[in-house]
C-alpha cells in the first residue's frame, strides 16, 4: 500500500481503490463519499458548434469498461469494501449519472445498505446538448445511504436549514458546476481533471453528515475536492487515486486551501432564479389565450399552450424573440410585455416576481 502523502489530518494513497480499501480496518470510517468512474461509454470526442473540443471524460482510460458486467463486477468489489470499512453509524454517499447510477443503486441495495435519500444535483449552468438531439442533461444523482436499515446515523438537520435560508433543505440541490477560478488548470490553461466537482456540493455533503470528530474517505479522489472541503471543515481525511498526476493536483489543492476558499464560493454562487411562460402556465399564474400587449398598446399577442406567444400578424415565438422582432432591439420580453386587464396594464414581470416571492421568499 503506497502512501503518497501523510500528515496529522490527511492521508493520500496511490493505487487501486479495491486493493487499498482491503487494507483498511473494519468499521473505521465515519463517512465515505465516492465519485467513481461513470462508464460513460463515449466513443467519440465531443465538439461545440465552433469546433472547439469539449474537455470531458471522453475516452479516458479510467472510465472505460468492456461491458456492463465488467462495470458491475468492479462496482460490487469496491462497494463491498466500503460497506466493510464503514462504522455502524457511518454513512455513504455516491454520485453518478444516468450511465451508472441505476446499476450502482441495485448493487448498493443488494449489499444491504439502506438508501436514505436520492439527491438531485440540478446544475444551474449545465453544458448544453450541442447537437440538439436530446434534452440538456442538467443533473446528477447522489445516493445517501446508511450501513443498514436499522443503523443510527448522523444528520446535521439544522446546518442544512440555515444553509437553505431557514427552510428545510430538500432533496433537490441547485448548484453550479465547477468553473472559473475554482477549476484547476495548468499553466497553459488546460483543465487538470475532467470531472472536478464543485466545492459547494462537497461542503453540503460534509456539513450534513459529518462532525469535526469524523474520518472521511474518498476512494476516487481525482482533483481532491473532498479533501479540500474536509481540511477546511476540520475533518480527518483519507483519499485514494490510481493516477499519480491527479494525486499531485489534489495534494497541491489540499495544502493550499483555506477557509476563505469556501466562503468565496458560497458568496459567488447565489442561485439564479429562472422561470418560463410555460412554467407560469402550468403553475396557474397565467392562462393560455391571455392577451399580451406592449406599454403603448400598439402590439398584441396571445399566450399559447406551449409557452410561446402569437402576434396578431400570426408571428409565433418566445416573448423575447417577438419583442426583439417588433422593436428591432435585443430586449427582455419580461420587461416588454404587459397583460391587459380591463383598463389596467400589468407588467408580465410583476407576475414573474409574484411567482418568485411566493416560491422562494
Ligand atoms: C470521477 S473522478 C473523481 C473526481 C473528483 N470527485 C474531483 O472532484 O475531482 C474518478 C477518479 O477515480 C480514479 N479512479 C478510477 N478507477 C480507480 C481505481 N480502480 N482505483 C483508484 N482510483 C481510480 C480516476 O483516476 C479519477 O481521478
Amino acid at each position: 500500500m503506497k502512501i503518497f502523502y501523510e500528515d496529522d489530518n490527511t492521508c493520500l494513497y496511490f493505487g487501486d481503490s479495491i486493493k487499498i480499501l482491503k487494507k483498511l480496518s473494519d468499521g473505521s470510517i465515519d463517512m465515505v463519499f465516492a465519485d467513481p468512474p461513470y462508464n460513460m461509454q463515449l466513443n467519440k470526442d465531443l465538439y461545440r458548434p465552433d469546433q472547439s473540443k469539449v474537455e470531458g471524460v471522453g475516452n479516458t482510460h479510467w472510465d472505460a469498461f468492456s461491458s456492463f458486467k465488467d462495470y458491475d463486477d468492479f462496482s460490487f468489489k469496491w462497494l463491498s469494501e466500503v460497506k466493510r470499512v464503514l462504522k455502524e453509524d457511518g454513512t455513504f454517499w455516491v454520485i453518478g449519472s444516468y450511465h451508472n447510477i441505476f446499476r450502482l443503486g441495485k448493487i448498493i441495495q443488494d449489499l444491504g445498505f439502506w438508501i436514505l435519500n436520492d439527491i438531485i444535483w440540478s446544475k444551474s449552468n449545465p453544458m448544453p446538448n450541442f447537437k440538439g438531439t436530446r434534452f440538456t442533461n442538467a443533473h446528477e444523482t447522489l445516493l445517501w445511504c446508511a450501513k443498514n436499515k436499522d443503523a443510527k446515523y448522523y444528520f446535521h438537520y439544522h446546518s442544512m436549514k440555515i444553509l437553505n435560508d431557514d427552510k428545510q433543505m430538500s432533496s433537490i440541490w441547485e448548484l453550479p458546476i465547477c468553473s472559473g477560478n475554482e477549476r484547476v488548470r495548468s499553466d497553459d490553461n488546460k483543465t487538470l481533471h475532467p470531472t472536478q466537482k464543485p466545492l459547494s456540493l462537497l461542503n453540503r455533503i460534509l456539513l450534513s453528515s459529518t462532525t469535526t470528530e469524523s474520518i472521511v474517505l474518498d476512494p476516487f479522489l481525482g482533483s481532491g475536492t473532498t479533501g479540500v472541503v474536509a481540511k477546511i471543515l476540520g475533518r480527518k481525511f483519507i483519499g485514494i487515486d490510481k493516477e499519480k498526476p491527479y494525486l499531485e493536483v489534489a495534494l497541491n489543492r489540499i495544502k493550499n486551501s483555506t477557509p476563505e476558499d469556501l466562503e468565496k464560493i458560497q458568496i459567488n454562487k447565489k442561485i439564479k432564479k429562472r422561470i418560463s411562460i410555460g412554467q407560469l402556465i402550468s403553475e396557474g399564474y397565467i392562462t393560455t389565450d391571455t392577451i399580451l400587449c406592449d406599454s403603448t398598446s400598439q402590439n398584441f399577442a396571445t399566450v399559447k399552450l406551449d409557452g410561446s406567444i402569437e402576434t396578431t400578424d400570426g408571428e409565433q415565438g418566445s416573448i423575447h424573440t417577438l419583442a426583439k422582432q417588433l422593436t428591432g432591439k435585443v430586449i427582455n420580453g419580461w420587461d416588454f410585455w404587459y397583460i391587459k386587464n380591463s383598463s389596467q396594464l400589468i407588467p408580465l414581470n410583476t407576475i414573474r416576481q409574484t411567482y418568485f416571492s411566493q416560491k422562494f421568499d
